[in-house]
Parts: C-alpha cells; structure tokens; sequence
C-alpha cells in the first residue's frame, strides 16, 4: 500500500517531492515540545492543488495523512502516530505567494510562508501582520492553531484577522473563498470551521490576511510588583490611562524571572536589587511619530501616577529602558525554564480579573500535594492567558512518571475550569498533549458538533489525530 502510493505521488510531486529515506523523514516525525512518531514518507506540495492532489491520491490508496507547518506547535498536534502507517504532508515548499493589496490592507498568502517571510515583505508597504510571538511559525499552521501571541490584547488572535482562506479537503477537493471582505454576513462563516481546530477537517493551502498599519513608534517598561493583584489593579488602571495604544501586558513571576536570567543568553537584567514578586512588561504603540505624540511620556506619566494613587502600594519599582532588552528576556523563558529539571507546561486562561487568585490558588495546591514541585508562571495577563511550568528535579518526584504528569494535569486542569470557569487550552490548540482533557471539559453537545463536521469532511477518517474524536 505505501509502495503504491510513494509511486503516485511522486508522479504528482517528482523525485524531489517524495522523501522516504529514514533520515530525512525523522525530521519531520518529533514535535518542538510534545509528540514523537513514525511516518513512511513525506510529501513536499509546492502549489494548493498538488497539496490537492496529494490528498486525493491517498484517499485513494487509504492512507492517513499528518500534515505539518514549521513544527513550531506545543501540543504535539502536527506530528505523526507511532504506527509508521502516516505520510506527512509539509508544507514548507508552499510557500512562493506574498500578494499584497496596500489599499485593501491585505494579503493573500501561501500556507507554507513563514511568519517572519510575510513581516519582512510587508514592512516596505508600511504594514503587517499583528501577530506576534517568539516561535516563526507557517500560516497556515497559525490559522489552523489561531495563534495569539503577545499582542492579542490590543488586535486578536489569527481568527480576527482572517479574511479568506483557501483549503484542500480529504477528498482531494481545493476549496478556494479568499475573500478579500471585511463584510460578509452570508450564512455559515466557512473559514472559521478550520480556524483553531487542529487540521481536523482540512489542510489551509492560502490564506487572506487582514493587516495593520506599522507601527513608528513603542515605548516599554517593566513594572516591579510586589504581588499578582497589583499587576491586576495596574492593568485597569492603564486600560483607563493609555488603553487605546497599549499593545502588550505580558507578566513574569519571581522563579521564571530568576530562571531565565540566570539560564538565558545574552540578557540584561533591568532589576535593581531583589527581582520582585511580578513584573509586568507594558508596551504602547502607535503609528503617530514621536514628535505627534510622545508615547514614552504617556507611559511614565500613566506609570507614576499609578503607583502615587495605588492605596495598596503594590507597585515596588518602575523601570524604562531598551524595549529590545526587555522583551529578550521574555522571550527566552519558555527554553530557560526547560533546562532547569523536569517541566509540565500549561496554556491556560482564566478571566482575567481572576489570575491572580487561580496562580495563588495553583500555588497552595501544590505545595500542599506536591511540595517538591516550583510554579515557574509567566504569560499573557493583558488577556487572561498563562503559562503555569511546573518544574521538579527527577529524584524527588514518584518513579511512575506518565501517572504523576496525569496528577498535576488533573489537579490544575480541574481548578481552572471547574473552580474559575477556565479554559484548559488558551492559545496552543488541541493535540495528543492535552485531547483527554478536551474529552473531559468540553460539553458533550459542542464534542458532538464537531465529530459531525468530522464526520462530514473526513469520514475515513485521513487526517489529523484524534480530535475531534
Ligand atoms: C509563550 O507565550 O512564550 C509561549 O506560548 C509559551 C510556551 O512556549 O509554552
Ligand atoms: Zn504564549
């Protein structure tokens, strides 16, 4: 069977589009941070039909499909099963198309185009993509995840700003609607049925991308506090203060803080004396030039007169500096603090006025159960999102590994979104890392929505895991 296929899709592809050697499949077979398999080949598609055609070619030969963006995902969603019996269908080849429309403030792009491909192409039109984030991921690979970043606070997440999009659906039918409307109340709403939901119903082969105008200007700080529900009362008060050009509010605990300094490359630390309880990195931006407007004095303005009005004095320093520097330590924790002992990862959202009381919350039931445990937490406070890395030396933990990692899920899943009506998946989507916890929090008539789309689409089941299963 997998014989057969390789011949026909490298009729469709040529040599070049077909690797079924064993080291140049692995690269294609272990996820950034969760997930490891087993594929008998890879497929390079170079344009939306063949990525088509590949589809139909294996629909015909029965053969399941795991498609795969820059492998940048957290869940393990893109990486094929253990069985061997998956070829991988890359997308990096797809990537030629950058059609940028300056008047519509739009792009159509290719799935395979790299985050940072389409930045540098927009940049010259004064424009961009308002999704920012530390990984490069593809396009299509943001859509089918709906990427946040650290920006979603001030412009959404991928799912605001997609116009159109272009799939190849199991079948090996292409269905093209890259729509270049920002308006269109005509029934379903197609694209969004592949927004966030895994790859489960389709491959994205282009996308049509609203885009923002460039910022000329940003101004940043880091705002020492002395604990979470001070980071809290200054997130309101700015929203008031400077909320029309308040671009992120990323905030970093004490242990993620002293880990990534210690840990991380080429860092400055901004900290004068003890690192505080919280910082929280504030950033402003605007397309007015500094001489229209003087964001860096808008932003120590709303900053002192926060810290003077604050009755509870949670605010313990206040420092301005190089935005550059600041977020080179934020965007160096996630790897800091993964060489620092064992890590299990969360990508949770509580609302946000919350977060505050859940971390302290995650905190006493840890130390309580498991106190050899370190809450290393950091994340997206602006929009209720955080990433809790529970961090343990191997020794101190229980011998059976997979049984205490299913504790610490469940004991933080459950306080999340059973205790402050939470989400067990904030930005990273559903994969194999977390699908058990999918089963277990979404209600049964949603489940039952979106096995029937399955059904619809995908009724042999080719692609993807198991979600929505
Ligand atoms: C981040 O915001 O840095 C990432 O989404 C966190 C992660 O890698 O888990
Ligand atoms: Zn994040």
């Amino acid at each position: 069977m997998t014989g057969a296929v390789v011949t026909a899709l490298r009729a469709l592809l040529g040599d070049g589009g077909v690797l079924t050697e064993r080291h140049d499949v692995a690269r294609y077979e272990t996820g950034w941070r969760y997930g490891s398999g087993r594929a008998f080949a890879v497929a390079l598609p170079a344009t939306p039909q063949q990525v088509a055609d590949v589809l139909r070619a294996c629909a015909e030969h029965g053969v399941r499909v795991q498609p795969l963006g820059a492998n940048t995902g957290l869940v393990g969603a893109s990486n094929p099963d253990a069985t061997g019996e998956q070829l991988v269908l890359s997308l990096e080849r797809l990537n030629a198309t950058i059609d940028v429309d300056p008047i519509d403030a739009v792009a159509v792009v290719d799935a395979g185009v790299l985050l940072s491909q389409l930045q540098a192409a927009l940049e010259p039109h004064g424009l961009w993509f308002p999704i920012d984030l530390g990984a490069d991921p593809q396009i299509g690979g943001m859509v089918v995840t709906n990427t946040g970043g650290t920006r979603l606070l001030r412009y959404g997440d991928v799912r605001r700003n997609l116009l159109g999009i272009e799939v190849a659906l199991p079948d090996g039918t292409l269905v093209e609607r890259l729509q270049r409307l920002r308006k269109n109340n005509t029934g379903l709403d197609f694209k969004q049925l592949f927004v966030g939901t895994s790859g489960a119903y389709g491959v994205v082969t282009r996308a049509t991308l609203q885009l923002g105008p460039l910022p000329r200007q940003r101004a940043t700080a880091f705002v020492a506090a002395g604990d979470g529900q001070a980071v809290l009362d200054l997130l309101a008060s700015l929203t008031r203060a400077v909320g029309d050009v308040l671009t992120a509010f990323e905030v970093i605990s004490h242990d993620a803080l002293e880990i990534t300094l210690r840990r991380g490359h080429n860092l400055r630390t901004p900290f004068r004396g003890e690192l505080p309880a919280y910082a929280a990195l504030v950033e402003l931006a605007s397309t007015f030039g500094p001489e229209r407007l003087d964001l860096q004095a808008a932003l120590e303005e709303a900053l002192v007169a926060h810290a003077e009005g604050d009755p509870r004095g949670g605010i313990v320093d206040v420092l301005i500096g190089d935005g550059e520097d600041f977020w080179a330590i934020r965007h160096q924790i996630t790897e800091s603090v993964r060489e620092e002992g064992r890590v299990l990862a969360f990508d949770v959202a509580v609302p946000r006025a919350r977060l505050a009381e859940f971390t302290e919350a995650v905190r006493a039931a840890l130390a309580q159960a498991y106190p050899f445990v370190r809450l290393c937490d950091y994340g997206h406070w602006g929009d209720g999102g955080s990433h809790l890395n529970l961090v343990w030396d191997r020794s101190a933990a229980p011998a059976d590994e997979a049984s205490f990692w299913s504790a610490l899920q469940t004991l933080v899943y459950d306080l999340c979104v059973h205790g402050f009506d939470g989400s067990f998946s904030a930005e990273h989507g559903v994969g194999p890392h977390n699908h058990a916890f999918y089963r277990r929090y979404v209600p049964a008539p949603v489940q039952r929505a979106a096995r029937a789309l399955k059904e619809h689409f995908d009724p042999q089941r080719r692609l993807s895991h198991r979600y929505p299963d």
